[in-house]
């Protein structure tokens, strides 16, 4: 299963592991880390996902959607490496991604 690195608000860095076809948002969710609040449950109209991806990482994963970039503007710590975990998918291609868990709004 394809490896992922989440770093958490205080710093701390995770290896994780995912199911291929999940979003990140879930894998996250999965390997029990609780920062990540996902209150919509993945359908992209909370923004309580949010998580900066590694730039090495940018050209992999899939493009952000209208709606997603939306939303993101929603948030104070958006920047240029803002994604929404739930709308990233999470695939082989992506072993070794890494995330930061974005501040709480
Ligand atoms: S879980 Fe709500 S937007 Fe991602």
């Amino acid at each position: 299963m394809p490896k992922l690195i989440v770093v958490t608000r205080g710093g701390e860095e995770q290896e994780i592991t995912g199911e291929s076809g999940l979003s990140v948002m879930e894998v996250i969710r999965d390997a029990g880390i609780d920062e990540i609040l996902a209150l919509c449950g993945g359908c992209c109209s909370c923004a309580t996902c949010h998580v900066h991806v590694d730039p090495a990482f940018a050209a992999k994963v899939n493009p952000m959607s209208e709606d997603e970039n939306d939303l993101l503007d929603s948030s104070a710590d958006r920047d240029e490496t803002s994604r929404l975990s739930c709308q990233i998918e999470f695939t082989d291609a992506l072993d070794g991604l890494k995330v930061r868990i974005a501040a709480e709004d």
